[in-house]
């Protein structure tokens, strides 16, 4: 079983390029089978949702051909099947936009019901609601949602909640759908911009996307492109934190900054130095940092995928902070994981109230799932000697060369997968 060791205390310091929006790179890859052409996307980046994602696509019977593990070239002209069950794809949360995909271009789909990280209940029902609004029979038969459409009609529709993947999904359906289709209250996350923009670029005509209301003028058919998948926002943010927490200085490169203002703004707030470039962001820690409150909110808001990762910061700053999460309601099971470190938190509801501590010690713990495992990761890099994090596979589902990354930062840190490997790693490091 794989795990991450690390020796902790060094500040991290120099500069990380940071790669492809994870997020926005399943919406594109699920939307590039919508035509036959040839579609080329680069700036993937190479992590396990992306590499399951891109396995499912070649099983079902489109082309799929890695051109470096960056870059990859999809023919979806010879789909056999609108029948996705791969065993890995029930594992991803992003299996659900074949449900989009498929109905808009075949007007079929069959697809089981998504995993992905256990932070909360996760329904889909506004998914499901869009595709019955567009015309489509929609059924939960045998843990997989089966939809049909003799033809999909542009229609008028609300989501009630504001959800990434039921604006992305209903996007990519109608694009393909007959007239007009208005969506709103919809999601404005960069990764829903950077999917429109793509189908966009494929032919589509998607209007708004950004703003709460998007506009699609449904085409008979998409064309093929090539595309690059913008940097990722939470990836960028994980190594922000990181800067923080370590007292270090950290420049994330490659990055678009606007999209990180929700996070520079807590890091500024709690008394780091932050310097924005046009393409890349430096955040200097600071020996004394101090407490400020959060509220994860839907874009532009603070992202729930970056909570656990600043409420490490704020439990080695000065002073109490509250951290409040308005989206998913599993997503502080990291807590007693810090509290084996040291750390001060007590959860109440869906707040938890950190007490800031001078230092977290090294100890054994377990990812409970992507976020909150690089949560830990930081944590075990500003803690005072070894941390052990168990269940890794959860963090190298999103963050690509994680570990590497950071050895470049200066962190003392190896993947291992077993005891005398651990060993080893503590004689070298003394
Ligand atoms: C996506 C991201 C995830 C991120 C989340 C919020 C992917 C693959 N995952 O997840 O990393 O944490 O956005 O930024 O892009 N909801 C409903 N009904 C629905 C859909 C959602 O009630 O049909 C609720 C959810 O329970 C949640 C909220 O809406 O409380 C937001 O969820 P949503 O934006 O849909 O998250 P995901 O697309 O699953």
């Amino acid at each position: 079983m794989e795990q991450y060791i690390m020796k902790g205390g060094n500040p991290l310091v120099g500069e990380v390029n940071i790669s492809g929006a994870k997020n926005a790179a399943l919406g594109i890859l699920a939307a590039a089978i919508m035509t036959d052409e040839d579609v080329l996307i680069d700036n993937l980046p190479d992590v396990r949702d992306i590499n399951v994602l891109l396995e499912a696509i070649a099983e079902i019977g489109a082309t799929v051909e890695r051109i470096d593990s960056h870059t990859v070239r999809i023919n979806a002209g010879k789909i056999k099947e609108v029948s996705v069950d791969d065993e890995f794809i029930r594992k991803i949360r992003a299996s659900y936009y074949f449900i989009g995909a498929l109905l808009g271009k075949y007007k079929s789909a069959e697809v089981p019901l998504p995993g992905g990280c256990n932070i909360g209940s996760r329904p889909i029902d506004q998914h499901l609601k869009g595709f019955k609004a567009l015309g489509a029979k929609v059924d939960i038969v045998k843990g997989s949602v089966v939809a049909h459409a003799i033809d999909l009609v542009g229609s008028h529709i609300y989501l009630d909640v504001v959800s990434v993947g039921a604006t992305i999904n209903i996007m990519m359906a109608a694009a393909l759908a007959e007239g007009q289709t208005i969506l709103e209250n919809v999601a404005k996350e960069p990764h829903v911009v950077d999917v429109a923009n793509f189908l966009n670029s494929m032919g589509a005509n998607i209007k708004g996307a950004g703003t709460d209301v998007i506009r699609i003028k449904g085409v008979t058919k998409l064309h093929g492109t090539e595309y690059s998948v913008i940097p990722d926002q939470i990836e960028a943010g994980t190594f922000m934190c990181a800067a923080a927490a370590t007292r270090g200085d950290i420049t994330v490169k490659n990055v678009i900054p606007k999209h990180l203002e929700a996070i520079s703004a807590k890091l500024a707030e709690i008394g780091c130095e932050i310097v924005e470039f046009d393409d890349a962001v430096r955040v200097v820690g600071k020996p004394k940092q101090h407490s400020t409150n959060i509220k994860t909110l839907p874009y532009p808001g603070f992202p729930t995928d970056m909570q656990p990762q600043m409420a490490v910061t704020l439990a080695l700053a000065e002073g109490t902070s509250m951290v409040t999460e308005s989206i998913f309601e599993n997503r502080f099971k990291y807590v007693d994981e810090l509290a084996r470190m040291g750390g001060s938190i007590k959860v109440e509801g869906n707040v938890a109230v950190i007490d800031g501590v001078k230092n977290f010690t090294g100890a054994q713990v377990e990812a409970p799932d992507l976020r909150a495992g690089a949560a830990l990761v930081i944590a075990g890099l500003a803690a005072d000697g070894y941390t052990v994090v168990d269940e890794i596979g959860y963090i190298q589902r999103g963050y690509e060369q994680f570990e590497k990354k950071l050895q470049s930062l200066g962190a003392v840190i190896e993947k291992v997968d077993s005891e005398k490997e651990a060993r080893k790693f503590q004689f070298r490091v003394g």
